[in-house]
């Protein structure tokens, strides 16, 4: 079968033949339809992440989308952060376990660019982050993460939504989707800018850490929520011990990583069905798998026209 296959950590992956996958007890092969190339495949790939190096040469791919007979599946594997190959092929082992079936409606490859950016965005808005109807909300960052939380959250019932990104590409996403104000975060006392916007803000859903959360913190309310889920600006933040104490705010982490496979497929599902009713979409590029070096270069240097989607079954 075809495949895109990583051989040097740190390069992008190059199409490749590779044997198909054996079928192992308590697994399925999955024929692939849609493979993301995400932030986390990027990580993985570049032999620096939590998870440590990957064995070369691997098939890259946490997640996809596919067929098993005549049913529409949702994937997860754990390619580049532990053995064995992933998505971005023709077929894929699966755990049986793992598969989440999907509406037979759902466009594959909007599901495929949703995927796991969007159950973090649901999760961490709803379960770590406790969003309540009518709360102030602030979203920092509009790609998949972003641009999936402002369209949750207004369907959730968020009372204000305020948008922070560092592009015009990204503030016209952040307006589509349904936020209410957005903030350049090249603006000088960006802090400042916050509490204008966002004044007494209920919770901050943080996938950039650095600087632009440490600004937003300041706009939270008394007892405020803030949960990180990324460190797109930053691995570290200067925020003070001040803006912390001083009105005893909540910071907490999320990764999908810790979530019950039951909790997965509920967050997959209730993504499914919004997706499937054309009620929460993200900005994607689909692209056959020969192409999958330029896709990997463009997702990985921010100038793919949103999440780049791999269709492994499209000559
Ligand atoms: N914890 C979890 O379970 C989980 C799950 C999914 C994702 N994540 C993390 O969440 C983050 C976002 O994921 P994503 O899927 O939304 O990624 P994405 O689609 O690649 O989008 C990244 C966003 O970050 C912005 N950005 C990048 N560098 C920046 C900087 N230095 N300053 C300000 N903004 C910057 C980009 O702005 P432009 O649009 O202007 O380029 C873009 O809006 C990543 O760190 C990812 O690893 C975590």
């Amino acid at each position: 079968m075809r495949a895109a296959v990583i051989s040097q950590l740190g390069r992008p992956p190059e199409p490749a033949d590779r044997t198909e996958p054996a079928v192992l007890a308590d697994h399925v092969v999955v024929d692939v339809l849609a493979a993301p190339i995400t932030p986390l495949d990027l990580l993985c790939a570049g032999g620096t992440s939590y998870f440590g190096a990957p064995a070369t040469p691997y098939v890259p791919g946490v997640q996809g989308i596919g067929t098993v007979g005549e049913r529409t599946v949702w994937f997860p594997t754990s390619a580049g952060m532990a053995a064995g190959d992933g998505s971005m092929a023709e077929k894929a082992l699966v755990r049986q376990e793992d598969l989440v079936f999907l509406p037979d409606d759902v466009p594959p490859y909007a599901m495929g660019a949703l995927g796991l950016s969007a159950v973090a965005a649901h999760m961490a808005l709803t379960w770590r982050g406790e969003l309540e109807q009518g709360e102030c909300l602030i979203v920092l960052g509009c790609g998949a993460v972003g641009q999936a939380a402002i369209q949750l959250a207004r369907i959730a019932g968020a009372g204000r939504v305020v948008a922070a990104t560092r592009s015009g590409r990204s503030r016209e996403r952040a307006l589509r989707a349904g936020a209410d104000a957005v903030i350049d975060l090249a603006t000088d006392d960006l802090a400042a800018q916050f509490r204008e916007a966002a004044p007494d803000a209920d919770l901050l859903l943080d996938p950039l850490f650095g600087p632009p959360a440490a600004a937003a913190a300041e706009a939270l309310r008394p007892g405020g929520r803030w949960v990180n889920l990324g460190s797109s600006a930053g691995e570290t933040c200067p925020v003070t011990s001040a803006t912390l104490r001083s009105r005893s705010l909540r910071l907490s982490g999320y990764t999908n990583n810790e979530l019950s496979p039951q909790q997965r497929a509920e967050a997959i599902s209730t993504v499914a069905h919004l997706a499937a009713h054309g009620r929460l979409s993200v900005d994607h590029e689909v692209v056959p798998l020969a192409e999958v070096a330029d896709a990997w270069q463009r997702q990985s240097g921010g100038t793919s026209h949103g999440r780049m989607v791999l269709a492994p079954a499209r000559s």
